[in-house]
Formats: structure tokens, C-alpha cells, sequence
């Protein structure tokens, strides 16, 4: 099935939900409009989706993820400003529109990228949510942002840049940089359900999996894809040197590798947690549709 028409009705029930938080939260500083600006540009918002899903397949419902699914988005709209920014991949257009520091100039964004963090953990601990779902959450946060996590990974790939990485290199870089969001995505979703520990571990080992073959995708998708059709720019990462997956293995095991990937995902999930698997299985399958 196609990814858009998967996501659609979840897409919508998140995307109203941010609507009425911008509009609770909302004020008329620039600082406000450049947070909102990178919050409200959207995407598939596959992140929040996931989120649903996992909570559901194990009996949950989609509506109660909404806070945490947010606080999700805002960590993952901040990295993507920080990512943007001259500093780091020096990226003018995301998702079809200037990128935050281009519309709003370089301090301007930053701070809307601190304040995301900070909305983000709020968003949590306002939710209503019991105290200890609420602080499991916000450990694992931690744990897969952190100097070990995201920033890691984030780190890892500018430095790598010119460098010739090994293809054990370049998944540690797409576990941490990307692969771990998904899992906070799974584990938030089965947490909020109240899921038993080994469900929890399958569906956190299914978002790693996945995050992998997106990561992979996506950078097979800066090789073979265009500006209009991704909304950001292409080509970027044989400009930059970056240690890619394409670079490590080239196009051809590259797309087996995400298909590999996509695989295991697929296979940790068990019919034992629900009738509800198969939106995960096949939100998996569509992503791979994106880079045939
Ligand atoms: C996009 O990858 C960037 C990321 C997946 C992660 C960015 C992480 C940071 C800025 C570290 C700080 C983050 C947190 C949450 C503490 P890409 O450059 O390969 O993809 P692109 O083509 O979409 O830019
Ligand atoms: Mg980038």
C-alpha cells in the first residue's frame, strides 16, 4: 500500500492536534513564528504515526499518543534545523520550503531549535500520563538524544565527511542518527499501552531495523531522486563527502541492504501482539516502495 494513503488518517489526527497546541501556545514573537515555521512544515510525520501504531498494535489508542507523539516531532524538527545550519550540512530548502536559518537567519533558529527541546519535555510531563510512563519516556529520550545517541551519530557523520568509513562504520552512524529516534517512537507508543517488557523489546527492535532501512533509503534517495520531488536538496552527499551506505557498498547492495533491513524489522513482529501488526508491516513495505 502506498505510504501516503497508509499514514493519512493519523497524519491528519496529529497535524490537528499541533494546529490547537500552536494556537493554545502561540505568541506573536519572531522566535514563536520560527518555531511554529519548522513545527508546522510537516512531512508525512512518520515519527508521530509510528507512535500510533506501536500504542495501538498492542491495544492502545492512537489519541492517547498525541502529547508524547509531539514531544517526538519537536526533538526530530530540532535536529533537522541543527542538521541544516552552515555549521553542519549547510542545507537550504527542507521539505519544500527554506530551511529554518534561511528564512529566519542563523541565531533565529538555533534558539528555535533549543526551544524545541525544552516544548518537547513539557509536552510530556503535561500529559496525563501516569508519573511513571511519563519519567520511562523521558529516560529513554534521553538516552537515544544524548552524547551517546543522536549527537553521537550527528557528530560521527560530519566527521566522517572525505573520510573512507567501513559499512559497520556507517550503521552505527544511521543507528544512532536516526534508527534511535524510531525506537523512542516504538517504545513511547507500547509504553503508553502499558506493553510487558518483551513487547516492548520486539517493537523497539522493529523500530532500529526500520530506522536503519529509512536512513539507508534516504540517502539512496540523495543519489537517484530530485529537488521537486524529495523537497530538499540532492546530490549533497557526494558533494560533502559523506560516509553513506552508497558510498560504503554503491547503489545496487545498498537497495538489497535496506530490503534486508526492512526484513527483520518485519519479522519481529509477531502476530501476538494484535490484528493491529499489519499497519506496522505495511508502513515498513511502503517505505521501500519510495526508493524503487
Ligand atoms: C538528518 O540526516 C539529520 C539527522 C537524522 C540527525 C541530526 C542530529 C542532530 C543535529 C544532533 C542533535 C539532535 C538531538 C535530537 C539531540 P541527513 O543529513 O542525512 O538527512 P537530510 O538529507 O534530510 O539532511
Ligand atoms: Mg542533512
Amino acid at each position: 500500500m502506498d505510504i501516503t494513503a497508509l499514514t493519512s488518517g493519523k497524519k491528519d489526527l496529529f497535524d490537528n492536534y499541533l494546529h490547537a497546541y500552536l494556537a493554545a501556545e502561540g505568541t506573536s514573537s519572531g522566535i514563536f513564528e520560527a518555531f511554529a515555521y519548522s513545527l508546522k512544515a510537516g512531512g508525512k510525520r512518520i515519527r508521530p504515526v509510528l507512535t500510533m501504531m506501536a500504542c495501538e498494535c498492542l491495544g492502545g489508542f492512537a489519541e492517547d499518543t498525541l502529547p508524547a507523539g509531539l514531544a517526538i516531532e519537536m526533538i526530530h524538527t530540532f535536529s533537522l534545523i541543527h542538521d541544516d545550519l552552515p555549521a553542519l550540512d549547510n542545507d537550504d530548502l527542507r521539505r519544500g520550503r527554506p530551511t529554518c536559518h534561511a528564512r529566519f537567519g542563523e541565531s533565529t533558529a538555533i534558539l528555535a531549535g533549543d526551544a524545541l527541546i525544552f516544548q518537547a519535555l513539557s509536552a510530556i510531563t503535561a500529559a496525563g500520563y501516569p508519573p511513571r510512563t511519563k519519567l520511562d519516556i523521558l529516560e529513554f529520550m534521553a538516552e537515544v538524544c544524548g552524547v551517546k545517541g543522536l549527537v553521537q551519530g550527528e557528530y560521527h557523520d560530519v566527521t566522517a565527511e572525505g573520510k573512507e568509513l567501513s559499512m559497520d562504520e556507517v550503521r552505527d552512524i544511521y543507528r544512532r542518527k536516526t534508527a534511535r529516534l524510531f525506537e523512542l517512537c516504538m517504545f513511547t507508543g507500547a509504553r503508553i499501552a502499558e506493553g510487558d517488557p518483551e513487547q516492548i523489546e520486539s517493537l523497539v527492535g522493529f523500530g532500529t531495523y526500520l530506522g536503519l532501512a529509512f536512513q539507508a533509503i534516504d540517502d539512496i534517495l540523495d543519489v537517484t531522486s530530485s529537488r521537486e520531488v524529495l523537497g530538499k536538496t540532492t546530490g549533497k552527499d557526494l558533494a560533502q563527502g559523506k560516509a553513506t551506505i552508497v558510498k560504503a557498498l554503491g547503489l545496487q547492495e545498498s537497495r538489497r541492504w535496506a530490503r534486508d533491513m526492512t526484513e527483520k524489522a518485519v519479522d519481529l513482529l509477531p502476530a501476538k501482539h494484535g490484528t493491529r501488526v499489519k499497519d506496522l508491516k505495511a508502513l515498513a513495505l511502503s517505505m521501500l516502495e519510495r526508493m524503487a
